[in-house]
């Protein structure tokens, strides 16, 4: 009662994402944004420890993105795909084709969600359009996270996320992932033996069943999902099972793609070509929202035809090709290869590892996956049984208002410190950033 008070007092009118409004008074007010640092109204510093929720590249205000905004909005806002072109969305698909090994075509939409949306309508019209009618399922891996629209959610079906919605979710076929955790629950298996155990699943449904349409998952690791890391050929060997059975391979690269886990393009660096991947976040280095879905010319030559066949793409948004979002881009993408973004992000990556054992060390640190920009910090009561730590409010409110005291600004993921700077941080701050949050982990342990 006293919370919801609280709310009704505070009048707050703004929703805020995947939050329990009535644990909040006040929310602080940022105000400004100066490189890795978020400024509130107080002048309070956060060091932005999730990237502005994983898309920032660059930090705030980064002179050459914000002016590349100014100079495409004084020439033109907004003009749509529809019947007509811009020179921004055309260069920007040029550019991201010559990225983006064996891909031909390029359909821009408005965030992540709305890419995999496009994702999936393509892999089904696909099917329809080559007259096989009967490829109609997903297949999916448990565990994964593409969005939060009705499509997204149905394939990456995340039970604390989406089970609310469930009986409106088109059923998929899911399989498990390796993560080290499941292995010893599972017969008490190895590692290794408890990846092949999930490929050999993967392998005997795809061949026995032909009416799996394509595989989606998220590309190099699942973020949404506590960054789970696959193992080195796992993404590789689905994409073979994949082709060997003809099902479309669809990559989720949203979260991972563009430098996150190391690599310009994720795929790439897997070792697995894709039939339909989608980009996000990073892409305008985190400034405006924006995503694209990339096929190859096999799908693309699919939706060619006469008009009355209907086979076109029956997909559109208001927003689609933005011009200012896809200049953006453009410099975005120029400016990794001015600054050498990904041998950069490589040898930033290196203060992670070395300090993985102080983080370990720690008494209610349990699990600590970690590639690239990104690492996952499990707290629990207790290591030996991985239990998450129990707190009064959410773990993320808690985490939150402990690491402000720090100057971090903390999102967890269920029990999951998430640490996501933005890309080009400089290994200083990333060692502020990590200090952060051992002081912030040992005052949670000392208060629960
Ligand atoms: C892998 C992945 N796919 C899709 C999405 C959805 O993107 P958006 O929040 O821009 O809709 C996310 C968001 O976190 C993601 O991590």
């Amino acid at each position: 009662m006293n919370n919801i008070c609280a709310v009704m007092k505070n009048q707050n009118h703004l929703w805020h994402p995947n939050t329990q409004m009535s644990e909040w008074n006040k929310f602080p007010k940022i105000v400004r944004g100066e490189g890795m640092w978020l400024i509130d109204e107080d002048g309070n510093r956060l060091l932005d420890g999730v990237a502005s929720m994983w898309c920032n590249v660059w930090g705030h205000s980064k002179k050459e993105l914000v002016n590349a905004i100014i100079k495409q909005t004084k020439k033109l806002q907004h003009a749509p795909l529809f019947n007509l072109t811009n020179e921004p969305s055309e260069s920007l698909a040029k550019k991201l084709i010559k990225l983006s090994p064996n891909m031909t075509q390029v359909f821009f939409s408005d965030n992540g969600s709305t890419a995999m949306e496009v994702a999936i309508k393509i892999a089904l019209q696909y099917w329809n359009n080559v007259g096989e009618n009967k490829k109609t399922n997903i297949a999916t891996l448990e565990n994964g996270y593409h969005g939060d629209t009705f499509g997204a959610m149905s394939v990456g079906y995340v039970p604390e996320f989406f089970s609310k919605f469930r009986s409106k979710l088109f059923s998929t076929i899911q399989f498990p992932v390796p993560r080290t955790i499941f292995a010893g629950t599972h017969k008490k298996m190895s590692s290794k033996e408890y990846e092949e155990y999930c490929l050999s699943k993967i392998e005997d449904k795809l061949k026995k069943d032909n009416s799996i349409a394509a595989f989606v998952m998220e590309s190099g690791a699942q973020m949404a999902g506590g960054v789970i890391i696959y193992p080195k050929t796992f993404q590789k060997k689905i994409s073979q099972i994949c082709k060997k059975n003809d099902v479309l391979f669809v990559l989720d690269e949203i979260a991972t793609g563009f430098g996150r886990l190391g690599s310009m393009v994720e795929y790439q660096s897997q070792n697995s070509i894709p039939d339909i991947v989608s980009f996000g976040k990073m892409l305008t280095g985190g400034y405006q929202t924006f995503a694209a879905t990339l096929t190859t010319k096999k799908i693309n030559d699919s939706f060619l035809g006469k008009f009355s066949e209907f086979k076109h793409l029956f997909h559109g948004h208001t927003y689609t090709g933005n011009p200012i979002a896809a200049a953006l881009s453009l410099k975005n993408i120029e400016l990794y290869e001015k600054y050498h973004l990904i041998e950069k992000i490589q040898k930033t990556s290196k203060v992670f590892e070395n300090k993985i054992n102080d983080i370990s060390n720690l008494d209610i640190v349990g699990e600590i996956r970690h590639k690239g920009m990104v690492m996952g910090i499990d707290l629990v009561q207790n290591k030996n049984s991985n239990k998450p730590i129990s707190s009064k409010t959410s773990i993320n409110k808690l985490v939150f208002d402990e690491g402000r005291k720090h100057q971090i600004y903390f999102r967890t993921l269920g029990n999951t410190i998430m640490l996501v700077p933005p890309l080009a941080i400089s290994q200083k701050d990333l060692n502020f950033l990590i200090d952060g949050t051992i002081c912030t982990i040992k005052s949670i342990s000392r208060k629960l």
